[in-house]
């Protein structure tokens, strides 16, 4: 049957269609709008086989995560970058540097209201600690992964990467530094630790406690950030090229000097001392360690405990020694704060502030 519509008609159907364009539009430029940075890790590992448990990290591509998720685009405008595609147990000085430039780039740009950042779980610790010190935004920025990888019965990593993107374009995670969030929990970068090899329930805050709670997106905050951070924070990443090297030497029974002085030889700027108890090591260690700060070498002393702080003069008298204490810093973000610390000053001192600062 052959349809002769009116002009008038044609006109209706036309300015119709239009509406429906222009709501979808409004629609689409009224969500806000999250950028993706990919890493690699174990959110984006590929089993080897069906059967075997043996996966490679940092395999699925970021278009791959964005695309197991598909609810996540209900939330937001989600544009992806590759920064690199690693196990996060092969991070490097140099992918940090690249990452921290791109993302303050990013942050600047108007168009992005906030930033999710998918990441190994190894190190995520490190790096999460590293940008919020950093990163100059109020805007969210997002750390994410999962223990389990892309592949596997039960993946973690879409619904870990569905709360992070809600976290993203949450207004209540202004303003709070970098946040990781995995497990259906919320974690502050200062605060979190991974405990466990394997769980899901792998990363705690055993010091001030969890940020807070996220279920299928919606967030509960239950404490502050504490500390010096972001846009407070006096590092930057914009004139630097390397990180000074800094390396931790692990205390236990009968540690000697070797490993400590092998270092100072190669010319080390600093040494964190995962240390026994209160950041403690044999006589043999400790006057290793002297002698390294008198040859101008940096020395901090914090924990292979895992929880707890390292104070200063209690059984090692830092005062004598020359050496810093971490307080509540572990020895891998101590490390974070040493490099950091000694791109502004080499005075014990200064460096001791920055961790009652940080
Ligand atoms: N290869 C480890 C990493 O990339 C796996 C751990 C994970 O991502 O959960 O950190």
């Amino acid at each position: 049957m052959k349809v002769i519509r009116s002009r008038r008609q044609r006109v209706c159907i036309l300015i119709a269609l239009l509406f429906v364009v222009l709501a979808r539009e409004s629609n689409a430029s009224s969500r806000p709008k999250v950028r993706v940075l990919s890493t690699g890790g174990t959110i984006a590992g590929v089993q080897l086989n069906d059967e075997a448990p043996a996966y490679r990290a940092g395999t699925a591509s970021a278009e791959d995560l964005i695309r197991a998720v598909p609810q996540a685009k209900k939330l937001a405008d989600i544009s992806v970058e590759q920064i690199c595609n690693i196990g996060s147990q092969k991070m490097k000085n140099s992918i940090w540097l690249t990452l921290a430039k791109r993302l303050n780039e990013v942050l600047k740009d108007p168009d992005v209201d906030g930033v999710v950042i998918t990441h190994g779980t190894d190190t995520m610790e490190e790096t999460a600690y590293f940008l919020s010190l950093v990163s100059k935004s109020d805007k969210p920025v997002v750390m994410v992964g999962s223990m389990r990888p892309s592949t596997a019965i039960s993946a973690d990593g879409p619904m870990n990467l569905y709360n992070a993107i809600a976290l993203a374009v949450n207004r209540n995670a202004k303003g709070r530094g970098v946040l990781v969030t995995l497990n259906d929990e919320i974690h502050y970068a200062r605060e979190v630790e991974k405990s466990n090899t394997t769980g899901l329930n792998t990363f705690v805050s055993p010091n001030r406690g969890r940020a807070g709670l996220i279920q299928a997106g919606d967030a509960v905050f239950f404490s502050e950030p504490s500390l010096k951070y972001g846009l407070r924070s006096e590092f930057s990443v914009d004139l630097l090229a390397e990180l000074p090297q800094v390396e931790i030497v692990y205390a236990y029974s009968n540690v000697g000097r070797d490993t400590i002085d092998y270092l100072v030889n190669k010319g080390v700027r600093g040494i964190v001392l995962a240390g026994a108890g209160e950041g403690n090591a044999t006589d043999e260690a400790l006057a290793g360690l002297q002698d390294a700060a008198k040859r101008g070498v940096a020395i901090v002393r914090s924990s292979r405990v895992g929880s707890g702080i390292v104070r200063r003069n209690i059984e090692v008298n830092d005062d004598r020694m020359g050496f810093i204490a971490s307080g509540e810093l572990n020895p891998q973000k101590a490390r974070v704060l040493l490099m950091l610390g000694l791109t502004m000053t080499t005075d014990p001192n200064k460096l001791q502030n920055y961790y009652y600062e940080y």
